[in-house]
């Protein structure tokens, strides 16, 4: 995910110093060229040996270090970071960079940096919440640094409260958006649905299938770290649930149906990679239903059939993708729901096929298209939603495109008939009857023969 990007990682002398290691491994792990630059003291914290185990770079620590071969190494660090992540910050650092101060390795090479910079504050609850530590932190996020929250528990002071490194985990989430991709969708409003829904018989039972969100999740965290604000619309699932994306909970297919048509006049694209349920029980018993002797058939009802009534719903210009989950004739069945249902792109995939479908890390997909279909060989289901999301901004700027010539066709349009208006009320002369006057302006002002 960090393959070719350059990742400084500042480390300062605060307790929370030695979860720096995971995450430098972590980062490696990601393919980043991970290079490490504490302060003096957080050396009281941790060894320089670990990180530079790690990350197979020695650790930078004094700036008036001569035990390097060339270039000034904070500015050619500088140059050529892609992001530079200080986690854990102490509040001493977070001061230091409020104020411009560069005393040491990390915080002039910090002032070379043009690239992201992010802080992950790391401190005592009364430290933090010292206005004058707020201040400095207000005054680094209005020069355009991203601070990341830290986490509210069990200090190790002992005392309880907000201050501590949130999970490594989170710290990579909030790296991997400013940096894993261009911002190429950048404040487009994206909905994705995931997830499968559940249809209650009872208070106890209910009827649901095998999609476990991943596919869905994938999808919102793709167009989010591409700058998208995401909308996620989820029924159950068991993957992890994606950072910085806005979560709604729902629970059956009627749920869904409501969260999805209450905010999709608002997107411009909608991808609907949730398992609804077609068929739900027409009645959801009271009481848990009892067991009896001999079979039971309960009576089942359809459920409105979301991705139909988006396409009857859509605004001009939004694009609407959905998925299809097939066994058999996969790709006429996947064909006619797109004309069928008015979506743009359909994503179909074959549960039958090696390494597609529910609960895996990859997927099989075909992109079917009014233009043409598109097998994508086996991916990651990360890798699948970037190609899903390059197929529909390609769609997006050809529409865009259609839309301004038939603009400016209709403009033209109008024009043509304003000037016929004029014309047959005299306001204005045809091309003939002008030249017409200009030959009698010429024979009136032509010398008379003698
Ligand atoms: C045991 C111990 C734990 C500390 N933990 C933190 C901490 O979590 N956050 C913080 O801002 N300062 C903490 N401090 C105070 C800093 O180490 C101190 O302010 C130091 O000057 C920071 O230096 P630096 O910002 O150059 O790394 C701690 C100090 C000690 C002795």
């Amino acid at each position: 995910m960090l393959q070719g990007k350059t990742v400084l990682l500042g480390v300062t002398g605060s307790i929370a110093a030695y979860k720096a290691a995971q995450l430098a491994s972590d980062l490696v792990k990601l393919h980043a060229d991970v290079h490490v630059l504490m302060t003096k003291n957080a050396l009281n914290f941790i060894h320089p040996i670990t990180f530079e185990t790690l990350t197979g770079h020695k650790c930078l620590v004094d700036t008036f270090d001569r035990n390097f071969e060339f270039e000034v190494e904070h500015i050619s660090l500088a140059k050529k970071a892609d992001a530079f992540l200080i986690a854990p910050a102490s509040a001493n650092v977070i001061g230091k960079i409020a104020g411009g101060i560069a005393d040491d390795m990390l915080t002039t090479t910090l002032l070379a940096c043009t690239c992201p910079i992010l802080i992950a504050p790391a401190m005592n609850t009364r430290m933090y919440e010292n206005p004058i530590v707020q201040e400095n932190l207000e005054k680094c996020k209005k020069y355009g640094m991203v601070i990341i929250e830290p986490a509210t528990g069990l200090l190790a002071c002992k005392d309880e409260g907000k201050g501590k490194l949130p999970p490594v985990q989170m710290l990579i989430e909030a790296l991997l958006k400013e940096i894993r991709f261009e911002k190429d969708m950048q404040d487009l409003n994206v909905l994705v649905t995931a997830g499968a829904t559940m249809e209650s018989m009872d208070p106890v039972r209910f009827i649901t299938n095998h999609s476990s969100g991943k596919m869905g999740f994938a999808l919102a965290q793709v167009a989010m770290q591409r700058g998208a604000k995401v909308t996620l619309v989820k029924a159950n699932t068991t993957a992890p649930v994606p950072s910085f994306v806005k979560c709604v909970n729902v629970k059956s297919a009627r749920d869904m149906y409501e969260a999805v048509r209450a905010v999709a006049g608002s997107m411009d694209i909608i991808v609907k990679a949730a398992a609804v349920a077609d068929y739900t029980p027409a009645e959801v018993a009271g009481e848990k239903m009892k067991k009896k002797d001999g079979e039971l058939s309960i009576p089942l009802k359809r459920t409105t059939d979301i991705l139909a009534y988006l396409g009857q719903n859509r605004r001009a210009g939004q694009l609407l993708c959905g998925f299809s989950m097939e066994t058999e004739h996969m790709l006429e069945n996947s064909a006619e729901k797109l004309t069928k249902k008015n979506v743009d792109m359909i994503v179909a995939n074959n549960v039958k096929v090696e390494g597609a479908g529910f609960g895996t890390e990859t997927n099989v997909v075909t992109l079917i298209t009014r233009s043409g279909v598109t097998e994508l060989p086996l991916m990651s289901k990360d890798e699948v939603a970037g190609r899903i999301f390059d197929e529909l901004l390609q769609l997006r700027s050809k529409k865009q495109e259609q839309e301004k010539g038939l603009a400016e066709e209709i403009k033209k349009l109008g024009d043509e008939s304003q000037e016929t208006e004029e014309i047959y009320r005299g306001e204005k002369k045809t091309e003939e009857q002008q030249e017409d006057v200009t030959t009698e302006q010429q024979s009136e002002g032509a010398p008379k023969e003698a």
